[in-house]
């Protein structure tokens, strides 16, 4: 059978998958079992940051696994505890203390559990177009309705849905009995869209106000994705609660928890846990992660390649918007961007889509450089003049 037979008959087929058997990768590039090339401007669904196989991080694995791979959190462990310095001296700056675990929805689960924990109340409001996971509880504020009404033994009696930046109906919504509010500062999959500044503004001071959590999931946008090491920083806007997990650790699989002074002492000990989570071969992974981030200055690049692409793509009739920041873009199209994806595939170009139909969202690794975006704009007008002549 072909790799692509046996993963079809051996696994239980949750996902739609392209027709591409990765074998390697190396910074942008990622190649099949046949030796081609592409570039992966998705990395590899806005995981590797660092780009593909970062030499510092497949060192630090290697090495950390011939020194020790595994101990639980019932003991002291030496990478554990500088991973954890790193992370918290360069999240918010009022961030104190982070959880480890090993997904995005699992970071989530575990924040609305601290949020309730620490307020002793029951209900949260969230975003129609966030998600944040799916699991029960993860699922339960996961506003995409196709998702819940899917299963629909979920937590979402607890839960009010807003749109994202409508404060007025979020601020009728508040009351005593409110945990947390959840959302991604930036949504992703949900069609790639910001709010104001005054809108993340005033959901601080009516979190401050009301005793309320304010949870960022930053399971996307953490770790320099849209230009700051975190996506609360463009509105100098801290959440109590800030998510991450994608690209902590370039591709290891890690989530953290990352808590305000005045929240990390709400789970008392024994409330929480996870077996595998703050490992040490998942820490050297965040460790090297998180160093190759700040030496290669991916933060910065981040922003400077959002004006590339923009200035980019202002140059092609056929591109209406550019929304979204830093590496995180949702490319709004007059058509829909099924073919163009397709098309871009076909030459050899990795992008993704998402809920609105007519956009493509890059979340490129944030090593991705000029001549990467040139190549993709070129490939994107070719595609698009196609899709017209097709129409
Ligand atoms: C914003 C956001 N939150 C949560 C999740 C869930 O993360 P994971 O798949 O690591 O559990 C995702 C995954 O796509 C996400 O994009």
């Amino acid at each position: 059978m072909s790799i692509r037979e046996t993963e079809d008959k051996y696994l239980v087929p949750t996902y739609t998958k392209l027709p591409l058997t990765v074998v390697k990768g190396e910074d942008v590039w990622v190649y099949d079992d046949e030796g081609n090339k592409y570039l992966d401007l998705y990395a590899g669904h806005a995981v590797c940051n660092i780009g593909h196989s970062h030499p510092k991080l497949a060192k630090a694995i290697a090495e950390q696994a011939k020194k020790l791979i595994f101990y639980s959190n019932a003991v002291y462990n030496d990478t554990r505890a500088e991973a954890a310095e790193l992370v918290v001296k360069n999240a918010y700056p009022h961030s104190a203390a982070v959880f480890f675990c090993n997904s995005g929805t699992e970071a989530n689960e575990t924040a609305l559990k601290i949020a309730r924990r620490a307020t002793g109340r029951p209900r949260v409001i969230a975003m129609e177009t966030g998600f944040h996971g799916r699991t029960v509880g993860a699922l339960s504020v996961t506003g995409r309705q196709k998702l819940r009404d899917d299963f629909p033994e979920n937590l979402g009696q607890f839960t009010d849905f807003v749109p994202l930046g409508d404060f007025e109906t979020l601020e009728a919504l508040m009351g005593p009995d409110v945990a947390a509010i959840i959302l991604e500062p930036i949504t992703s999959v949900g069609g790639v869209r910001v709010a104001s500044r005054k809108y993340y503004d005033s959901l601080r001071e009516l979190c401050f106000g009301n005793g309320t959590a304010l949870i960022f999931d930053e399971v996307q946008t953490g770790f320099g994705r849209t230009g700051k090491m975190f996506a609360g920083i463009h509105w100098n806007v801290e959440p109590d609660i800030a998510t991450t997990a994608k690209g902590a650790a370039g591709g290891f699989p890690v989530g953290m928890v990352i808590l305000n002074e005045a929240i990390a002492s709400a789970p008392a000990p024994g409330e929480h846990g996870c077996t595998f989570g703050g490992g040490p071969l998942a820490m050297a992974a965040v460790k090297a992660n998180l160093e190759v981030i700040l030496e290669q200055k991916l933060v910065e690049n981040a922003a400077a390649m959002e004006v590339v692409v923009r200035d980019a793509l202002g140059a092609i009739p056929e591109v209406l918007a550019v929304t979204g920041k830093g590496l995180l873009l949702g490319i709004e199209l007059e058509c829909p961007a099924k073919g163009v994806i397709n098309a871009l595939f076909d030459q050899k170009i990795i992008v993704g889509g998402c809920d609105r139909p007519n956009m493509i969202r890059l979340l490129p690794p944030l090593t991705v450089k000029e001549a990467h975006i040139k190549q993709f704009a070129g490939a994107l007008a070719e595609a698009l003049v196609q899709a017209k002549q097709t129409a």
